[in-house]
């Protein structure tokens, strides 16, 4: 009896010390939010499959900045770039980190890789990875982007000339894929008859079924890559509740090994090119990156290779991870934009044929200006990462005048700012020439790839692939709803959020 007492007194004393200190003001600067559950905080509240358009209800109450709890992790969520940018560029220090929990540390393999590391560690895979970035976009970079967008231009061809619907996405994916494979290990994925032996297979298993070459191995790690991504986007207890994080780091060991098999795809590049390593010719990124591990051990006499090793997989996987989805959806998104908004589709016509070219090349930047605006509006109106990757408060600080509290996690609320009536006039409208005019709040609150010191490192490579892709779409094919129907927008919620499956027709343009 006694023993059923004391339990009962320790989880009344959790659960009310709980309630309090989750809804108790700290201080008159503390953030105004919802009344928050003992144990589960708002997650009720933000449950469902929009959970970035919930964040706007609380906005249109609590302001820019407020705070909800996701499980017992105080969160707090920003819709301006001015706030974020006191945040994560002067207070850097401060805003640097990621948030630790039992997924991120599974996924990153005990934060051994850029995007989910921490202080010293980040900063030293960041020099690493960006020295390595710049050479290898120099050495192979241009030349895959032309032969991808090539062989993706094939596939819309051979659609026009069947005159049949066109479902971009896995073309999409692949294109996307391709591109970091071929860049990180310089081998791409091939396979017969790109389009017309696929046409029907919606279907990813079809595909699979069907793969020639190594079309089958681009089918698996397409649908490995979806289950982390899955995986991650799930705002799941286990990490927010205290109670619940060591039995659900446990779950995550032994039941969630998608991550493994993806790993063990790259060590078999890896082995594979440590075999046949020479540097003198770097030929990928991955060639670079040994380069400058080999050079680590001649330097400093490290004997900890191993470290190194796993640092090299866990960037590989961060630019296959980082790359495929996210601009993969920008794309996908891009397609079913100009199908539904025809006026927008000939501006940009017009724009790409006004150069006299059969082929639109990156130098050719400069004199594009609405297809670039057009770039930057559809990830305006579709932002693929909904609340970007989130960040970790390391000290109680004061924003602004308001109450930071150490171990806050930090997330930005994309469609709260995109969506502003004082940041964009007619937020709801697709608009590609409102980035033409000199507009101060286009320029200060666009910021898609983050801010640095933390920024994306892919930003220059997906900018490139989404331009050279969508210019090149662009001058050769017209593309159209089916059935004069127009194309479902709402978006599927996710780390990265994209469309439900959708089918456009294409014409050659002549
Ligand atoms: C349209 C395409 C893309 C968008 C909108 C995008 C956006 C972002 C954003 C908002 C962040 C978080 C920055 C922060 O913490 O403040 C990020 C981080 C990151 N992105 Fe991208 N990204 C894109 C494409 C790519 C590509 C192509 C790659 C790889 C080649 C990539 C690799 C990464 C990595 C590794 C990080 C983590 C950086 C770190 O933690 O230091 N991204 N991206």
């Amino acid at each position: 009896m006694n023993l059923i007492n004391t339990a009962l007194f320790i989880i009344i004393y959790y659960l009310v010390f709980s309630l309090i200190k989750k809804n108790k003001k700290r201080n008159e600067n503390s953030l105004n939010g919802p009344f928050a559950l003992p144990i589960l905080g708002n997650a009720l509240q933000l449950y469902g499959d929009k959970p970035h358009y919930k964040m706007d209800e609380l906005k249109k109450k609590y302001g820019s900045i407020f705070r909800v709890y996701m499980g017992d992790l105080e969160t707090v969520v920003i819709s301006d770039w001015e706030i974020v940018k006191e945040m994560f560029s002067k207070n850097f220090d401060k805003f640097g980190d990621r948030v630790k929990a039992p997924t991120t540390k599974h996924f990153s393999n005990n934060y051994n890789n850029l995007t989910l590391s921490h202080g010293d560690n980040w900063l030293e895979i960041k020099e690493f990875l960006t020295n390595a970035l710049k050479k290898t976009k120099l050495i192979c970079f241009n030349q895959l982007l032309d032969d991808q967008v090539t062989q993706l231009l094939q596939v819309f061809n051979n659609y026009a000339d069947a005159k049949e619907p066109f479902e971009p996405r896995y073309f999409i994916q692949r294109f996307s894929l391709n591109i970091i494979f071929k860049f990180c290990f310089n081998q791409d994925f091939s396979f017969d008859g790109i389009s017309k032996k696929y046409d029907q297979s919606i279907n990813k298993t079809e595909v699979g079924k069907h793969g020639v070459g190594n079309g089958k191995r681009l089918t698996e790690l397409l649908e490995l890559i979806d289950v982390v991504f899955e995986e991650l986007a799930v705002n799941h207890l286990g990490d927010f509740v205290d109670i619940l994080k060591p039995f659900f780091s446990l779950y995550l060991k032994y039941k969630s090994t998608s991550i493994y098999e993806i790993r063990n795809i790259i060590m078999e590049e890896y082995q594979k090119h440590k075999e046949s390593f020479d540097s003198e010719k770097p030929r990928d990124l991955l060639d670079l990156l040994l380069q400058e591990f080999e050079y680590n051990i001649e330097n400093d006499g490290s004997k900890c290779p191993k470290k190194n090793v796993e640092k090299i997989v866990g960037i590989l996987i961060d630019m296959l991870m980082g790359a495929v989805d996210t601009t993969g959806s920008s794309l996908e998104w891009c397609i079913l934009l100009l199908a539904n908004y025809p006026e927008v589709q000939e501006k940009a016509f017009n724009e790409v044929k006004s150069l006299n070219k059969d082929r639109i090349n990156l130098c050719d930047r400069s004199s594009t200006i609405y297809v670039n605006a057009l770039i930057k509006e559809v990830l305006r109106y579709k932002f693929i990462s909904p609340f970007g990757i989130p960040r970790s408060c390391s000290e109680d600080c004061y924003i602004q005048g308001h109450h930071i509290p150490q171990g806050a996690q930090i997330i930005i609320h994309f469609r709260g700012i995109y969506f502003n009536e004082e940041f964009f006039q007619n937020p709801l409208d697709f608009d590609p020439s409102r980035f033409l005019l000199n507009n101060d709040s286009s320029n200060t609150q666009f910021v898609p790839f983050g801010i640095p010191k933390r920024n994306c490192p892919g930003q220059s490579i997906a900018m490139d692939e989404l331009y050279a892709s969508i210019s090149n779409i662009l001058l050769n094919f017209k593309i159209t709803t089916v059935d004069s129907a127009q194309i479902d927008e709402t978006e599927v919620f996710g780390l990265t959020s994209h469309p439900n499956l959708f089918n456009v027709k294409i014409e050659k343009r002549n």
